[in-house]
Formats: structure tokens, sequence, C-alpha cells
């Protein structure tokens, strides 16, 4: 249980969902977490259970879409841990108030891509140069399968994770060169508490997929090997989980 040891990893959304599932993980294999969450209590809570079970970690809020707050989250890991070695950018996610550019709440749309997509360029802006100082990194960042394939409904949501998949593979060119990997995960429906409450079994986006829906947990786990260096040679890649919707 040491594939992340040694590392430090800041995990923004740690709180809830896939960033809660990535901090467990990931602290189970090692990784000093900086688990960060504009909802403080739910990232404390999360450090609570990581130091139970034996490992490190500091909780951090704010929000990824101030740059003045994301500058305090990166401080308070490179504090207490000396660097960050992986980003996990896990905050954000849909919501009801999307839908088609017809008819989708606008103020809505702007959220979505403040908090999705330039919450990820600010993360990712502060965090390579600590990257660059301690020789390198790994950033994973999450996109969608409605960014792999059309999905009507959410379209709000879907240009921002559009957005993150080709923002974060020109990253990867840009920065192989001083070993900092960029990777992007693409899943389906992943059956969090957020996503659980309103994408119902009979969303059509569920119907995609071969094997159903996914777990927090199995994001989880392709983070946990994306963020290591068993991925060493792995840049620029969109992995998608998504039960095999994109197989057709
Ligand atoms: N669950 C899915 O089906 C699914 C599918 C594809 C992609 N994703 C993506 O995965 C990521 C995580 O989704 P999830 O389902 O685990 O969500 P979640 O709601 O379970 O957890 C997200 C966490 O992010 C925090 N957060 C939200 N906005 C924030 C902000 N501005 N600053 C700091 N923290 C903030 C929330 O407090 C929450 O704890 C999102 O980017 C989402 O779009 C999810």
């Amino acid at each position: 249980m040491s594939r992340l040891a040694g590392k430090t990893a800041l995990i923004t959304g740690a709180g809830n969902g896939i960033g809660k599932a990535s901090a467990l993980r990931f602290a189970e294999e090692g990784c000093n977490i900086v688990a960060a969450d504009f909802r403080i209590e739910f990232a404390e809570a999360v450090v609570d259970d990581i130091r139970a079970g034996g490992g490190s970690g500091i909780a951090v809020g704010g929000d990824v879409s101030d740059e003045a707050e994301v500058d305090a989250m990166v401080r308070a890991g490179v504090d207490a841990f000396g660097t960050v070695n992986v980003l996990l950018n896990s905050a954000g996610g849909g919501s009801t108030k999307d839908g088609a550019v017809t008819d989708l709440d606008l103020d809505e749309f702007w959220r979505t891509i403040r908090v999705d997509l330039f919450g990820t360029l600010l993360c990712c802006r502060r965090v390579i140069p600590e990257m660059l100082t301690s020789g390198g990194g790994s950033i994973v960042n999450i996109s969608s399968l409605r960014a792999v394939i059309g999905t009507a409904g959410a379209d709000a949501y879907t240009a921002s994770k559009g957005g993150v998949l080709a923002m974060s593979r020109a990253m990867a060119m840009q920065w192989a060169e001083k070993n900092i990997r960029v990777n992007v995960m693409a899943p389906g429906v992943v059956l969090t508490e957020r996503v659980a409450a309103f994408i119902k079994p009979d969303n059509p986006i569920y119907r995609k997929s071969l094997l159903g829906p996914s777990e927090p947990a199995d994001v989880a786990n392709l983070a946990l090997y994306l963020a290591s260096d068993e991925a060493r040679k792995v840049t620029g890649t969109v992995m998608r989980l998504d039960g095999g919707a994109t197989a057709y």
C-alpha cells in the first residue's frame, strides 16, 4: 500500500463524491492529502477518517474559482508537506438549472464555467510552479462523457467539460518536458450522492452504459493510477470510465 508513498496530493472537492473517494484511496497508498472544499466541514470529516486510518492530511476551505483562495489552499499544502506532487481537480459538477442552450439559466452557465473550467485553470496555474520547483508532478482533471460524445440537456456543463478536456491536452504538450503529466478522466454516470439525487435511472444517459453506472471508488482507482509513477509515460490522454458507453 505505497503507490503514492512520499507524495502530497491537493484534491479539490475532496469533501464529497469522487474527490472524497480519491482522498481516502490516495491516503491508503501513503499519500499526504490536502483536502480542499468550500464546505470545509466535509473536508475536515474526510481528514478525520484519513487520520483514523493512520494516514496524513490537512483540510482547507476555499472556492476554486477565487484566485486568492486557491493560493491559500496550495500554500497550506506546501507549508504542511513541503510541496504538491499531485493535483486532482474534482470540485464542480452540473445542476438542474442547466439545459439546452435555448432555455438554460445563463447565471448557471457562468457558474459552471467559473467552477469547472476556470477553477481547474486556477488550480493548475498555482500548482505548476510548485511542481516545477520539485521536479515534476501529475495533474488529473475531470471532464465527462458529455464532452466525448453528444448528449443533449446539459449544455453549460458540456461546454465547461469540453474546455477542461482541450485545455488539459494543451497543458500536457506544454509541460511534458518539465516532467509534469496532465491527464483527463471522462466518467459517465458516477453514483455520488449529488448525482444520484438528480439523474434518475430513467435518464437516457444511464442506458448508454453497457456495465451500468460507476461508484466514486471506481474513479478514485483510475485517478490513483494516473497520479502514480505507474503512469509515468502517460500524458495528454482522456481516459473514459463510462461502462462502455462510448464503445458504440
Ligand atoms: N458524478 C458524476 O456522475 C460525474 C460524471 C462525470 C464527471 N463528474 C465530475 O467529477 C467531479 C466531482 O463530481 P462529484 O459527483 O464527485 O461531485 P460532488 O458534488 O459529490 O462533490 C463535489 C465537491 O466539490 C465541492 N465544490 C463544489 N464547488 C466548489 C468550489 N467552487 N470550490 C471548492 N469546492 C467546491 C463540493 O462542496 C463537493 O464537496 C465534478 O467535476 C463533476 O463534474 C462527475
